[in-house]
């Protein structure tokens, strides 16, 4: 096709790597480790209630920033979990989940010209979503532990190197995909601090709020003193409720910011599902014991797979949080991130996410895979004896 009919932006970014991974998973019948989606039911209470909402003909578009009823619980939660007060009448935004509520911020808050820093390894859409919104993505290093049990870490002084009078915002994802890093307090507090002196907006993405191990504790942004007036928190029913599909997400933020995201939120969207919208009240009113229980679900899923791909060859950097586990690859022998995955997919028949698409200079993730664990015992299992499979060269 002519070139001239296509948009610069979209000259700057490739597809995503994950998505694309969950296709060549379905062409060669690969157990599918890449996407971060379960393969188990969700909460019998939430398909119930979304059963109930289409039959009691709630199809129609719901307010375009939100069901109220839905963003009535979305701020109970957040007083609830993180002592948060947020007011669903002007500071929620009821989007497509959060990936519509990334790119909506975005695109509400940036000119032609900011900056945006991003932590990296990060999760793949933050860069396009800067980028489209006429931002640049500004990238801080979190390395990697040295020993299996230690954290991924950032450097002070680099996270303040990339601080200044164009940056805008900085995103923050804990706990973190792909690394399961929780930002710990002290590490929050160190960003807030450059936030304040600076005059930066930090976007948070919380989807992973609940999915903890090892007694972490999750520490929302907005929860720092000084922070709520310059934080925008992003989270979703996916992950917490194992509906990925279902696309109900939102964002919390300052009632002028929320203002400018549902703007941009309407012309994008106009509304997020309806009857999903009905039955995320549901799931956000489900009891304590419920968080508790899929805590621990993924705790003893993390363990299984860890020592599964330990046994295979591949170094694992223990997630504390989220439901992925970074790998380094280099005692296989490979040369790149994707020749493996692609060996990995199409032999053993495993599909992996190359480690590579969380980088911006590719070598930087060549000797890394990120492999998800949200999935049934049987397909660990299965995964398992595929892996066995697997050797070095
Ligand atoms: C960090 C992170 N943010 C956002 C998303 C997308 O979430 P949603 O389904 O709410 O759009 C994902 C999905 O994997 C993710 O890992």
């Amino acid at each position: 096709m002519d070139k001239q009919f296509l948009s610069n932006k979209v000259g700057q970014f490739t597809e995503s790597v994950i998505r694309e991974m969950t296709r060549q998973a379905l062409l060669h019948g690969a157990v599918n480790l890449s996407q971060g989606f379960p393969d188990f039911s969700a909460p019998a209470e939430i398909k119930r209630a979304a059963q109930e909402a289409v039959a009691a003909d709630i199809n129609q578009y719901a307010i375009t920033w939100g069901a109220k009823n839905l963003r009535d619980a979305i701020a109970r939660q957040m007083q609830q979990w993180q002592g948060v007060a947020v007011d669903p009448e002007t500071e929620v935004t009821v989007c497509c989940g959060s990936t519509e509520a990334m790119i909506s911020t975005l695109l509400a808050v940036c000119n032609t010209g900011d900056e945006v820093i991003v932590f990296e390894p990060f999760y793949e859409n933050y860069g396009p979503d800067s980028i489209l919104s006429g931002a640049k993505p500004r990238f801080v290093k979190l390395s990697p532990p040295i020993t299996e049990d230690g954290e991924w870490s950032f450097d002070e002084r680099e996270l303040r190197a990339a601080f200044h009078s164009q940056t805008k915002a900085i995103i923050v994802n804990t706990p973190n995909n792909p690394t399961g890093k929780v930002f710990t307090r002290t590490e929050l507090e160190l960003i807030r601090d450059l936030c304040v002196e600076f005059n930066v907006l930090c976007i948070t993405d919380e989807i992973y709020e609940h999915i903890l191990y090892d007694s972490t504790k999750h520490i929302s942004m907005a929860s720092l003193d000084g922070m709520k007036e310059r934080t925008v928190t992003i989270n979703s029913l996916s992950k917490t409720y194992s509906v990925t599909g279902w696309r109900v997400g939102w964002t919390i933020a300052p009632a002028a910011i929320t203002n400018a995201i549902r703007k941009v939120h309407d012309f994008l969207t106009v509304g997020a599902p309806a009857p999903l919208q009905a039955a995320g009240v549901a799931a956000l009113d489900l009891p304590l014991v419920y968080y508790q229980n899929l805590a621990e679900a993924y705790r003893k899923r993390r363990d299984k797979l860890v020592p599964i791909l330990t046994e295979a060859g591949f170094r694992c950097f223990r997630p504390r949080g989220a439901y992925y586990v970074m790998t380094d690859i280099s005692a296989f022998g490979y040369a790149d991130d994707v020749a493996f995955v692609k060996y990995l997919v199409k032999e053993i028949g495993v599909a992996a996410v190359p480690g590579s698409s969380f980088y911006r200079d590719p070598c930087d993730g060549a000797q890394q895979v990120r492999f998800a664990f949200c999935k049934k015992d049987e397909t660990l299992d299965e995964a398992a004896r595929r892996l066995r499979k697997l050797h070095s060269r």
